[in-house]
Order: C-alpha cells, then sequence, then structure tokens
C-alpha cells in the first residue's frame, strides 16, 4: 500500500514537473548569557525580569530567554534532522530581553557573532539570508534609515553568507535582495528590514519611506518580475496584528498600508513570505480587492520559550521550535512544512528530545502550502473547533492547550484573515458578536469551501 502511495506521488511530482527542495527557517533565538540554574529564584535569568524562576531547568525556563546549551541544540536538532537544506532563512532577534543599560552596542554585537558562528560551525556549506531582528541593534527598536556602524559590523559577521554586491546596501539600510543559490532555476530572495517600520522604532516616526526600502522593493519586484523570476520576501516583523492580543499592531499604520499595497501589486511573482518576531506559530492571508486570496506569510515559533511581558497577554511563553519548509526549486512553490519542537518540561526533567510537532499536510489535510492551500487552511481554523483547537496547539508550540474560547478565535481568525488595521477592526466587530460558533459564517468563502458545501450537500441531501 505504502509503495503504491509513494509511486502514486513520484508519479504526480513527475507529470507537474515539481523539482523538491528542503530549506530551514529559524528565527528569534534571543541568547540570554547570564542564564544559570540557581536555587535561588531571583538569579537565574536576567530576562525574566523581577519574577522569580522556580525550579529552573538545566534546557531553559518559560520565564527566561535561551541558555546557550538550548541554543546549541536546536542548531544541531537541524543538523540532525536535515543536515543539507538548500539554505537557512534566519529571521533575527539574537539578545535577550533585558534593559538597553545591561547589554550595549558591544554586547548586542558580541552575541549576535556568538550566534552567527554556530551556525557557520554546523553548516559551514550552507547560503543564510539572515535579517535582522528590532533585538540586533544598540539601543534595541531604535534601528536607523542610513548607514551606521552597527549595520557595518554585522555586514562583516555576515560578509561569508553574503553576495559582495549586498554589501553596501546592508550596510546602508540592513536589506539586500539576491538570486536565490543555484539549486532554483529563476528564484530571488529579498530580505527586509522591516524594523524601520516598527511603531517603537522612534527613528523613521515621521517618515515616508525609511531608507527608501518601499521604492527599492518595488524596483526590484518590477526587475524580478521582468526577468521571469519567483520571489521570497523574508524579514523579522511582520505587516498585520499580533494574534494573542487583541489590536495590537507592529508596523505605524501608513507603514502597514503600503505594505499591503506593493504585495497587492506585485502578488503575481511573490512565492511566499518568511517572517518572525511574534515568537508564535501562525500565519496571514493578503487578498487583492476582490477578495481573493493572494498572497501567504509564514510566521515561524521562535526557539526562545521567554514569556512575553506584553501587558494583557495571557500565558505568553511557548516551546523552542524550528521549522522545515518543503519547496518547489522551479516555482518556490511552498509544498509542505514541518514544525520540530523541544518538549521543555520535559527535557529538564528527563533529556532533550527534539520531535516532530505536525506537517501542514497532514495536519490540516491540505494539498501543499500553496496560498489557495493556506485559505483553505484558515476557512477549516474559522469553521470548525477541532481545527480551531489544533491550530492553538500549535500556536505556542503545545505549551498552552487550554480551551480557544470564542474572544480567543475571533483574536486569531481576524489577524490571520486580516492584515489591514482597518478591516481587522470590523472582522473583530463582527466575530466578537456573532451567536454561536455553528451559526458563524466565515467572512470570506473560498471556492474550494463552496464546493466541498456543494458537494457534502449533494451526498447527503439528494
Ligand atoms: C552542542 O551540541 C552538540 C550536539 O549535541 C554537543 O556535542 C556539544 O557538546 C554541545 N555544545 C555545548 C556547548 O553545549
Ligand atoms: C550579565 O552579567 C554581567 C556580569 O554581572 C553583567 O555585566 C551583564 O550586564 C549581564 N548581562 C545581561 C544581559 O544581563
Ligand atoms: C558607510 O559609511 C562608512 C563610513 O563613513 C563608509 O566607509 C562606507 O563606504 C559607507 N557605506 C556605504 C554603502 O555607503
Ligand atoms: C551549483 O550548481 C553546480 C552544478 O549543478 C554544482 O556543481 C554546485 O555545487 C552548485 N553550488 C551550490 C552552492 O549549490
Ligand atoms: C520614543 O518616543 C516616545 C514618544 O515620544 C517616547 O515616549 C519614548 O521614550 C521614545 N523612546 C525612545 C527609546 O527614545
Ligand atoms: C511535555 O512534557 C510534559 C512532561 O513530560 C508532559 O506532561 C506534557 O504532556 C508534554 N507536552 C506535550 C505537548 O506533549
Ligand atoms: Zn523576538
Ligand atoms: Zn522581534
Amino acid at each position: 500500500m505504502e509503495l503504491v502511495l509513494s509511486l502514486l506521488l513520484l508519479l504526480l511530482s513527475r507529470t507537474s514537473g515539481a523539482l523538491p527542495g528542503h530549506f530551514w527557517h529559524l528565527t528569534d533565538l534571543h541568547l540570554d548569557p547570564n542564564y544559570t540554574v540557581s536555587s535561588d529564584p531571583l538569579q537565574v535569568c536576567p530576562s525574566a525580569g523581577s519574577q522569580p524562576v522556580l525550579n529552573a531547568g538545566k534546557w531553559g525556563d518559560y520565564l527566561c530567554d535561551s541558555p546557550w546549551i538550548l541554543i546549541n541544540s536546536s542548531v544541531y536538532a537541524m543538523k540532525n534532522i536535515l543536515p543539507d537544506p538548500d539554505f537557512i532563512l534566519w529571521t533575527g532577534d539574537d539578545t535577550p530581553h533585558v534593559a538597553d543599560e545591561k547589554l550595549g552596542e558591544d554586547a548586542v554585537l558580541s552575541i549576535i557573532e556568538k550566534l552567527t558562528t554556530l551556525i557557520k560551525e554546523v553548516f559551514p556549506d550552507t547560503k543564510v539570508y539572515s535579517a535582522l531582528g528590532n533585538h540586533d541593534f544598540h539601543p534595541k527598536n531604535q534601528i536607523p534609515a542610513a548607514n551606521n556602524s552597527i549595520y557595518r559590523k554585522i555586514a562583516q559577521l555576515w560578509d561569508p553568507w553574503l553576495n559582495v554586491e549586498s554589501i553596501a546596501p546592508f550596510e546602508r539600510g540592513a536589506f539586500y535582495s539576491e538570486h536565490l543559490v543555484n539549486k532554483t532555476q529563476g528564484g530571488r530572495v529579498i530580505v527586509l528590514n522591516t524594523n524601520l517600520y516598527y511603531k517603537n522604532n522612534n527613528q523613521t516616526t515621521n517618515m515616508e519611506d525609511p531608507g527608501g526600502q518601499f521604492k527599492w522593493l518595488e524596483d526590484e519586484l518590477a526587475s524580478a518580475a521582468t526577468k521571469g523570476e519567483k520571489v521570497y520576501i523574508v524579514g523579522h516583523i511582520p505587516p498585520g496584528m499580533f494574534e494573542k492580543k487583541r489590536g495590537t499592531p507592529w508596523f505605524q499604520e501608513h507603514f502597514n498600508k503600503r505594505y499591503l499595497d506593493i504585495i497587492q501589486k506585485h502578488h503575481g511573482i511573490i512565492a511566499a513570505q518568511f517572517f518572525g518576531h511574534h515568537h508564535t506559530d501562525t500565519f496571514r492571508m493578503i487578498y487583492n480587492t476582490a477578495g481573493s486570496p493572494i498572497s501567504a506569510l509564514f510566521i515561524a515559533p521562535g526557539v526562545t520559550p521567554w514569556k512575553t511581558t506584553l501587558p494583557g497577554v495571557q500565558n505568553g511563553a511557548n516551546n523552542p521550535g524550528i521549522r522545515v519548509f518543503d519547496y518547489d526549486r522551479n516555482t518556490l512553490q511552498v509544498k509542505d512544512m514541518v514544525t520540530y519542537y523541544l518538549n521543555l518540561t520535559y527535557s529538564n526533567k528527563d533529556a532533550p528530545r527534539w520531535e516532530k510537532e505536525y506537517r501542514l499536510t497532514e495536519a490540516f489535510k491540505v494539498p501543499d502550502g500553496s496560498t489557495k492551500s493556506m485559505q483553505m487552511v484558515l476557512d477549516k481554523i474559522a469553521t470548525d473547533k477541532c481545527y480551531l483547537q489544533k491550530y492553538y496547539e500549535y500556536n505556542s508550540v503545545s505549551y498552552d492547550l487550554v480551551d480557544c474560547d470564542k474572544n480567543c478565535r475571533a483574536d486569531h481568525v481576524c489577524a490571520i484573515r486580516e492584515v489591514d488595521f482597518t478591516t481587522y477592526e470590523s472582522c473583530i466587530i463582527q466575530e466578537s458578536s456573532s451567536v454561536s460558533l455553528a451559526m458563524q459564517m466565515p467572512f470570506r468563502l473560498s471556492v474550494d469551501m463552496l464546493l466541498y458545501i456543494s458537494i457534502a450537500y449533494v451526498i447527503f441531501f439528494l
């Protein structure tokens, strides 16, 4: 039976001309260099602030950023699971959540260097597309829109990964665009510095187009289109809203709008988008003005288990996660996604263990990770309580297993579906006022859903 299935799959991939490849997405490592397993609950980790850390374990604690051995273990786990990926996406945030005074420029740079060295040692021959996070600067979040010494030093650290042509743009704005390595036909990776759009970044508040990145992005996409290339967009802070706290955007509103406009204009060549920053596992859908899905944006879970101190977030920690994407080297279409995780509680009690958490196509019963399939995933989450709960547990990398109630559902479904701030607000109003899950209609019914509903209707009622 299995043989028949594999043959069938092989045949399918042959006939569609798919050329399967794999890559890693790694994000939000947040090393806390001072983590120690201390019996004094106030001495375990500076990243817990004034919270006491009881029974801290060797591999880390949900109140703390990552100890070194956790980060080391995650990168070696990658090597064990998939030793020869086509490339690695590394989307930033290396330093601990502590006051700027406890870090300083030298400490920030030495942490970035330490993590860079580790990844280089474990994957010496692998191309890494590395994006700057809002914690990869001193002072944090205050990411400038121009050439500065930190960008120059990071460009030096990442020099072995960057094409020579990427060094100058990196020094000027920490963003760059490269032809995707070798293995693909016409692929391009555009690495953005979306920290320039962060509302906590006072350096760019009154700017229209910080660092000229929007204009540059449009030019890059236009030129990729003329060359017949497909594009991955990679960055740290994603557009849209935080799904774990109602009404929490990251970008300033005008930046969010401009970003969406660009995606709507150029979606035809954008194969997928990859971001971090949330530490949670989620995704975003972008639509055209007619309401059809045109782009999916994948947000990968972080390695740090750190429980966010953002006021209003309930129990916002996560298990450490790492992620493999299966993709088609010809079209860059996402074929599948497998998330691996370390159960921190188990690891501290017993032994460190990285295990598969879930595979997208298995867990959500969709054919692949295309935009169309991700819309199907959203439709399932929005209409089926079981899929919603499954998604919710994966959202914290199987850390928070409580029931996702009606409010929780509205927060997640609206954040996934509405990257625009205004339509997000109306979605929240609409979803919060509906009577029961069974009565709620999804805001957008995809063609597939309609088809399934009609088939079900035919089967059961005719
Ligand atoms: C890093 O992980 C590897 C593989 O498990 C192990 O051999 C090595 O000792 C670890 N290094 C540290 C500093 O934990
Ligand atoms: C780590 O400890 C050293 C020595 O006490 C201190 O100078 C430094 O600020 C601490 N770093 C962090 C990130 O808390
Ligand atoms: C950035 O500034 C430094 C120092 O002024 C200069 O040497 C370097 O060429 C600049 N880089 C770019 C890309 O303009
Ligand atoms: C690029 O392709 C050539 C020919 O297939 C191969 O020999 C080489 O190893 C590839 N380089 C990389 C970085 O994948
Ligand atoms: C940024 O600006 C806001 C509003 O003016 C101010 O409250 C905040 O302290 C500033 N932050 C930094 C890091 O300068
Ligand atoms: C993680 O490990 C703990 C301790 O062994 C266990 O109780 C818990 O069920 C595990 N979580 C998951 C999601 O497997
Ligand atoms: Zn982070
Ligand atoms: Zn971040």
